[in-house]
C-alpha cells in the first residue's frame, strides 16, 4: 500500500511510534517559529532548559501581534526577543516586518520539512509541501532544546480537487466551501491533503490561503504536494535550491476523501460570527459596509493585495465606507510601493497600516459599533474586533474591494455588470519577491550581548518532582465548562503581564472568585475542584501554570478538556476524574489528603487514587495518563523533566 504525502514527511521524521491512525508519535522537528505574544515565554522556558542554543535547523522570532508599542512593556518584549533570538541562535523579525506566517513563508518554509510553531496558523506553510503545525509554546520550547513533539497520529484525508476556478472566484473560496460543508469542527484530529488537477492549477499564495485556514476547520495541519508552482514560487523568493518533490503515491489510502469541483464556485462569504457562516455573496447583497479591511495572514500578500488594487485604479471608494489595506509582509508593502500601486489605492482612499496582526486581534481599526465590517482575514468571532456588537464578514480581496467600491455587500460579477468596464483582475506574482531583508536579523549577526530582560520579563517558576504525600485545602469549587478564559483572562490588560508569572498570576481565576490567587498562594498545597469540562477554550499554557505557581498541586474535576489536562501534565498538576457524587459532597474549604503513596502509584502506571476528605470519608479519583504523560507529572512537569534529561545526556 502506498503512502499518502502526509505519511512520507511524518515517516521521515518518526523516532517514537507508528503511524496508525490514533497512535501516539514522536516527531523530530526541523524549523520552529514563534510570535511576539507566545515568544516570551517560549524563550524563558528554553532558558530554564539550561541549553545555550538551539538545536533545530532553524527557530524564527517574528514580531506580528502588538506591534503598536503602547507603553514599554511592549517594546521592552520585543528587546527581550531579539536578544533572546540572538543569544540562542534564531532569526529575529523586527516588529512591522510582517505576520509571522507570511514572513516565514517568504523566507523558510521548504519542501518536506516539519515545522512547529506556537501560534495557531502555523499550517501556512502547507501550501509548500512543509508539514507544518500549531502548539503550546513548551512544546516550541522542548522542540528547539531538539525533544520530539508528541501528537495522535491525525486521520488524512484527501481534498479532490477537480476543475479550475471560474472569474470572481478565489482560493479563498475553497476554504470557505470547505467550511461551509464541514464547519469549524469538522477537521479535528485530521490532515487534509488536497491533491487533483485543480490543486495543481494553484499557485503557491492561492495554496497558503487554504492552509493557513484549515486551521478554522480545526485540523492539525493541511497539505499540498509540490510540483512546478512550488519551484516557481521558491525561485521568485531567490530559494530555488530548496525545492524537493513530494507527491502521494498513486496508491495512498486515505481515510476520507472529499471532492470539490472548482468550477461550481461562486464567491462566498462568511456571515457574522463564525468563519463557517458561509453563503453565496450574492444572498447577503445589499447590507451597507462602513468598513473594508484587506490583509491578515490568510489574505496579505502582495497577490492578495493586488487585485483589489486592479479593481480600485482609477476609481474612488464609496463615500459611505473606510477602507484600510493592512500588508502581510513588509515585503509585500514594498513591492506595492515600488510599483505604484500603493499610490493608486491611496487616491481611491485607501489607509495603509503597518505590517501587522493588528485589526485582526482587535489592535486598531475597531469598527463602529453595530456596523458592518468586510475584511479578507480568517476568523470574525464575536468581539474579536475589539467591540462586542461587531458584525465581521469574511470574503475575498476581490469581494472586499466590490464591497469599498459600493458602499455595500456586492457580489463582484453583478458589480462588474453594473460598471461595465470592471474586469476581474486575476491572479498575479512579481517577477521576482525581490522586497529588502533589512528588518530580519540572522543569528550570525545579532547585536545583543546576552538577553535583555526589563522589569516586566520574570523567570519561569519550575516545580520540584512530584511529592509521595499530597494534602491541602480545596480553595475553590468551580461549576461546568469553566473556560481557560475563565482561568487567565485574555484582555490586553491582564495579557501584557504574560512574562511576568507572578503578577499574571495574581489574575488567576479572578472571574470566578476574586479573592482565590492571594487565598491559594498563602496556602500550603491546595487543589481546585471542578465540574464537567474544565478548561475548554484555548490552549493558553497559562491557565495551568499560573494555578502551580500559586502552589495548586492537582484538579479534581468530572471531566477535563483535552488540551487542558495535557498542560496540566506539561506543568505538573494531579489532574483526577472524580464521579458526580463526590463532586456534590466536596466542599471549597475542605481538607483533601491522597492516600496512596502519589509519586509511586503515577510512576506504577495506577489509574485509581484514594482521596480522604476532611479525615472524615473517602472517595475515588482516576487517573487516565499515558506513560509518557506520567513520566511528565513524576518529574514535576515537562520542563523540569527535559531540563533533567538535557542534563543527563
Ligand atoms: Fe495574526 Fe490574525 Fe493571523 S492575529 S497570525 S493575522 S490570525
Amino acid at each position: 500500500m502506498g503512502q499518502t504525502l502526509t505519511e512520507k514527511i511524518l515517516d521521515d521524521h518518526l523516532v517514537e511510534g507508528e503511524l496508525e491512525t490514533g497512535e501516539e508519535i514522536g516527531i523530530e522537528i526541523d524549523q520552529v517559529l514563534t510570535q511576539d505574544t507566545t515568544g516570551t515565554l517560549v524563550w524563558l522556558q528554553f532558558e530554564a532548559l539550561g541549553l545555550d542554543e538551539v538545536q533545530t535547523e532553524l527557530a524564527a522570532q517574528y514580531c506580528d501581534h502588538q506591534t503598536y508599542q503602547f507603553d514599554f512593556k511592549n517594546t521592552d518584549d520585543h528587546r527581550f526577543l531579539r536578544s533572546a533570538a540572538g543569544t540562542f541562535g534564531a532569526h529575529f523579525s523586527r516588529p512591522g516586518n510582517g505576520i509571522c506566517h507570511n514572513v516565514h513563508k517568504e523566507n523558510f518554509a521548504a519542501p518536506g520539512k516539519t515545522l512547529l510553531g506556537s501560534d495557531s496558523h502555523t499550517p501556512t506553510p502547507g501550501g509548500l509541501g512543509e508539514l507544518a503545525i500549531g502548539s503550546g509554546g513548551l512544546d516550541v520550547a522542548v522542540a528547539m532544546g531538539g525533544g520530539p513533539y508528541y501528537i495522535e497520529m491525525p486521520e488524512v484525508v484527501n481534498v479532490r480537487l477537480e476543475g479550475e476556478l471560474p472569474e470572481w472566484s478565489t482560493a479563498k473560496d475553497v476554504i470557505l466551501e470547505m467550511l461551509r460543508r464541514l464547519s469549524v469542527k469538522g477537521g479535528v484530529g485530521k490532515i487534509f491533503e488536497y491533491t487533483g488537477p485543480g490543486a495543481d492549477s494553484l499557485s503557491v499564495p492561492e495554496r497558503t490561503t487554504i492552509t493557513n485556514m484549515g486551521t478554522e476547520l480545526g485540523a492539525t495541519s493541511s497539505l499540498f504536494g509540490t510540483d512546478e508552482k512550488t519551484k516557481d514560487y521558491l525561485s521568485r523568493q531567490g530559494r530555488e535550491d530548496e525545492y524537493v518533490e513530494l507527491t502521494p503515491d498513486d496508491d495512498a489510502a486515505y481515510d476520507d476523501e472529499i471532492v470539490i469541483d472548482l468550477s461550481d464556485l461562486e464567491p462566498l462569504i462568511a456571515c457574522p460570527s463564525m468563519p463557517d457562516n458561509v453563503v453565496p455573496v450574492g444572498e447577503v447583497a445589499g447590507e451597507t459596509v462602513e468598513q473594508v479591511i484587506v490583509g491578515s495572514c490568510t489574505n496579505g500578500g502582495y497577490e492578495d493585495i493586488l487585485p483589489a488594487a486592479k479593481m480600485l485604479e482609477g476609481r474612488e471608494i464609496n463615500k459611505k465606507t473606510e477602507m484600510i489595506v493592512a500588508p502581510g509582509s513588509k515585503q509585500a508593502s514594498e513591492i506595492l510601493a515600488r510599483e505604484g500601486w500603493t499610490a493608486e489605492m491611496m487616491a481611491a482612499g485607501v489607509n495603509f497600516s503597518e505590517a501587522t496582526c493588528g485589526a485582526c486581534i482587535g489592535i486598531g481599526h475597531v469598527p463602529a459599533s453595530d456596523s458592518v465590517s468586510l475584511r479578507t482575514f480568517n476568523r470574525n468571532f464575536e468581539g474579536r474586533s475589539g467591540i462586542e456588537d461587531d458584525n465581521v464578514y469574511l470574503c475575498s480581496p476581490e469581494v472586499a474591494a466590490a464591497a469599498a467600491l459600493k458602499g455595500e455587500i456586492v457580489d463582484p460579477r453583478d458589480l462588474a455588470d453594473e460598471l461595465g468596464d470592471l474586469e476581474d483582475p486575476g491572479f498575479e506574482m512579481p517577477d521576482q519577491y525581490d522586497g529588502s531583508k533589512a528588518d530580519l536579523i540572522a543569528p550570525d549577526e545579532a547585536v545583543d550581548d546576552g538577553l535583555i530582560k526589563g522589569p516586566n520579563i520574570g523567570d519561569v517558576p519550575l516545580k520540584d518532582p512530584l511529592d509521595a504525600h499530597l494534602e491541602g485545602e480545596v480553595h475553590l469549587k468551580m461549576d461546568d465548562n469553566i473556560t481557560t478564559d475563565h482561568i487567565i483572562p485574555a484582555t490586553q490588560d491582564i495579557l501584557m503581564y504574560r512574562s511576568n508569572i507572578p503578577k499574571l498570576s495574581e489574575f488567576t481565576l479572578s472571574r470566578v472568585d476574586d479573592t482565590f490567587a492571594e487565598r491559594a498562594l498563602e496556602g500550603d498545597g491546595g487543589f481546585l475542584v471542578a465540574g464537567e469540562n474544565y478548561g475548554q477554550g484555548s490552549s493558553r499554557e497559562h491557565a495551568a501554570l499560573c494555578p502551580m505557581y500559586l502552589g495548586i498541586e492537582g484538579v479534581l474535576a468530572q471531566s477535563f478538556a483535552r488540551i487542558h489536562k495535557a498542560n496540566l501534565f506539561n506543568f505538573g498538576l494531579l489532574p483526577l476524574t472524580i464521579d458526580e457524587e463526590t463532586y456534590g459532597k466536596i466542599e471549597q474549604g475542605d481538607d483533601i489528603e491522597i492516600v496512596d503513596d502519589v509519586s509511586e502509584a503515577v510512576d506504577s502506571g495506577q489509574e485509581e487514587f484514594t482521596i480522604r476528605v476532611n479525615d472524615d470519608w473517602e472517595a475515588t479519583g482516576h487517573l487516565d495518563a499515558s506513560e509518557r504523560e506520567r513520566r511528565i507529572l513524576s518529574a514535576g512537569g515537562k520542563l523540569s523533566l527535559t531540563r533533567q534529561q538535557y542534563k543527563d545526556e
